[in-house]
């Protein structure tokens, strides 16, 4: 069964290039973004963790900690941090977990279905793990799932604002619409009626009785 919203973050103990880690204490009062790749060494992968290398200052303004994981071993993912780096031009400065024991990838089932067919036939390459993302919150539920096949590099400025979506709607009866970012109006949800809404958040812009928007609360 694959993880489902509000689901808590399966707990690991893993080793990293960042040495042992156990995600539930790792990840203390921060939010984290844990992120799958099939690879070490393959060109797309290469690029996505160069564009989370770029990111890393943004990442940390938003109190969240990034990780990494495949099933390459931590040897591997140091000597292919010096590739990241000469394609990013700075350092790949997060964690990247060893789960050569497929321990975190079947835990977050980040495997293919190919993995769970039948033994006979199968390839080294179906043990890989997909691209998947998991925005966990401090409080270790999972806030955020995607997928996205080997052939697609994921888009990081949308984790990213994606973050920034579950970051300001987390504990406040409040949504965000499509596209949203961050200084947009948000949506105050139907929980509170209009009155105890603009007492919270303020005027509203109603649109229609079941939108209404309420100026980003920065
Ligand atoms: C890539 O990141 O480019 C890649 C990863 C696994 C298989 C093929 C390509």
């Amino acid at each position: 069964m694959s993880l489902r919203i509000n689901d808590i973050a399966p707990d690991f103990t893993a080793d990293s290039t960042e040495g042992e880690i156990r995600f539930h204490e790792w990840l203390g009062d921060s939010y984290a973004i844990i992120f799958s790749h099939p690879r070490d060494f393959t060109p797309v992968c290469t690029t996505e963790f160069g564009a989370v290398a770029q990111l890393a200052a943004e990442f940390e303004k938003r109190n969240t900690k990034v990780i990494g994981v495949s099933v390459d071993s931590v040897e591997d993912h140091r000597k292919w941090k010096n590739d990241i780096a000469q394609v990013a031009g700075v350092p790949a400065n997060f964690a990247i977990i060893d789960d050569t024991s497929l321990t975190v990838a079947k835990a977050y089932d980040m495997l293919p279905a190919e993995y769970y067919l039948p033994g006979e036939g199968r390839s080294p390459a179906d043990s890989a793990t997909v691209r998947a993302v998991f925005i966990i919150g401090p409080d270790k539920k999972v806030r955020l799932t995607m997928t996205y096949p080997m052939s697609i590099g994921r888009n990081f400025a949308e984790i990213l604002r994606a973050l920034d979506a579950v970051r300001k709607t987390d504990g406040v009866p409040l949504a965000t619409p499509a596209n949203w970012v961050p200084g947009e109006d948000v949506i105050v949800a139907l929980s509170l009626d209009d009155k105890a809404a603009a007492e919270k958040f303020g005027p509203l812009d109603i649109r229609l009785p079941y939108l209404r928007y309420a100026k980003d609360p920065a």
